[in-house]
């Protein structure tokens, strides 16, 4: 089926950049109609594409496209997992070409070529692949088992309406497995199937000096500037081994086996390349675990933006009423996010100086996942990745959070399979988001194999 996908890339890649044009932002209420069109324009492409029906579901937020093709009852089905939405796009001044005006431009990890725009990697681009593989089986009849399309518009800002919509969608859902193009492989040559997402705690804090702003030079000295405390709250979040200092936050981390841990030691990774790709003379994390441990298995604490005072330009001498932060913290099994976010809040309050108030507010969170590496559909991802990369995939642990999967398998009793095709050097969430040509393309050669491979897997077992 290779030479279809040949035949037609221009078409596919054509049309993935007629669908990254629509600025789906979901988190930006002015984009509202947006990220509806986003959301029809992908469950047009299903029913091009050949699925028997779908449907654009609205929820009390962005609406959820559903669609399905059922070919045999009797036979497994799949339920692919993925989201339309997209990042803010900002800070714009910082892309090289508009965020929603994709280009194909080389680069070094891509010389066949990337598509440049928000969405491209997380998650349009990879939606698309599905889209695509399906179009291409369904041309020639070589659909192995049933296919269901559950694709979100709500996941980079919480998922808040999913959770409804699985619960009232239990039977709709019914599926063997769910499949999630949302992640990465560790590089265009060395395939790998992710093992796992990280949980999430996000949430804002404030923090409150004086019920005014003051002259700084009138009261600086003297009162609390929210700023400066704020600040020190925070650096005292960690301590100088980068062990988060919230008293139980570690409490219920699994700790990986000696033997679990020299596993992990043999994922292909460079510290040189990751530092120069990143510009920085050195890394930071906990003391006593690598950088792929510290971005996997252990659980970390950031500041995602800061804010308060004077920050237009030229000067004011001013000593502000208000601070803010938005802050973040990744989970790894066996943490539960309302436990740490109260760990969290109970902390900050109690750290804070009488001279301010703080007030701690909730955003999203999420729970953390672990697939497991013995499974049918796990072996079937490697056996799909290994025939069209001509190489054996390496399990990896992921950072990143898709709080969506740990519910998937509390309500559906579904277990995930994450085959995802970015590469972390895409930029997501960034400016200059891209996605390799060639990691599309072998995305759409790719998932056919895993349907083959898991049906017949399956097919095995009975
Ligand atoms: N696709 C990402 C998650 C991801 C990226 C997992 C790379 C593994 C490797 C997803 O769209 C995402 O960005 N999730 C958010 C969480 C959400 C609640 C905003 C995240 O991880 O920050
Ligand atoms: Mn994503
Ligand atoms: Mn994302």
């Amino acid at each position: 089926m290779k030479s279809y996908i040949e035949e037609n890339q221009d078409r596919f890649i054509a049309e993935l950049i007629e669908w990254l044009k629509i600025p789906s932002v979901s988190t930006d209420a002015s984009k509202k109609q947006d990220v509806q069109n986003a959301a029809e324009f992908v469950k047009n492409k299903l029913l091009e594409a050949g699925v028997d029906k779908a449907e654009v579901c609205p929820t009390a937020g962005h609406p959820i496209v559903y669609a399905e093709k059922i070919v045999n009852p009797a036979l497994p089905t799949v339920l692919v997992y993925g989201h339309y939405d997209v990042q803010p796009a900002d800070p714009y001044e910082l892309w090289d070409s508009p965020p929603f005006e994709p280009v194909i431009k080389k680069t070094e990890l891509h010389p066949q070529g990337a598509i440049f725009a928000r969405g491209s990697c997380d998650d349009k681009g990879q939606v698309y692949m599905h889209v695509k593989a399906l179009e291409m089986m369904n041309k020639f009849n070589q659909i192995p088992c049933n296919l269901k399309f559950m694709i979100e518009g709500e996941e980079e800002c919480g998922s808040d309406n999913l959770e409804p919509f699985v619960k009232a969608n239990k039977d709709r859902l019914k599926a063997d497995v769910i499949l999630i193009s949302d992640t990465g492989i560790i590089a265009n040559d060395i395939p790998s199937v992710e093992t796992g997402l990280r949980g999430l705690c996000y949430l804002e804090v404030e923090v409150t000096g004086p019920n005014r702003d003051l002259h700084s030079g009138v009261y600086g000295g003297a009162v609390a500037n929210p700023i400066n405390t704020l600040c020190q709250m925070i650096a005292s979040l960690k301590d100088e081994k980068g062990c988060i200092t919230i008293p139980g936050f570690y409490d219920k981390v699994v700790i990986l086996s000696t033997e679990e841990r020299a596993e992990m030691a043999k994922t292909p990774f460079s510290l040189d390349a990751y530092k120069k790709d990143l510009d920085i003379d050195d890394v930071f994390g906990e003391e006593g675990f690598s950088t792929i441990e510290r971005t996997s298995i252990r659980p970390t604490l950031d500041v995602n933006g800061i804010w308060g005072g004077y920050t237009q330009p030229g000067a004011k001498t001013v000593l502000p009423s208000k601070a803010y932060a938005k802050i973040s913290m990744r989970l790894v099994p066996n943490q539960h996010p309302d436990e740490i976010n109260a760990l969290f809040e109970k902390h900050f309050k109690a750290i804070a100086p009488k001279s301010v108030k703080v007030e701690v507010r909730f955003h999203h969170g999420g729970f953390p996942y672990v697939t497991p590496t013995d499974s049918l559909e796990f072996k079937a991802a490697s056996m799909a990745l290994e025939e069209s990369f001509g190489k054996k995939p390496v399990p990896t642990r992921g950072g990143g959070s898709i709080p969506i999967v740990a519910l998937f398998e509390k309500e559906l009793g579904v277990k995930s399979v994450l085959m995802g095709f970015g590469l972390d050097s895409d930029a997501i969430h960034s400016p200059n988001e891209h996605f390799g040509v060639f990691n599309f393309l072998k995305g759409i050669e790719t998932i056919p194999l895993f349907y083959k491979h898991y049906t017949n897997l399956m097919a095995q077992q009975l």
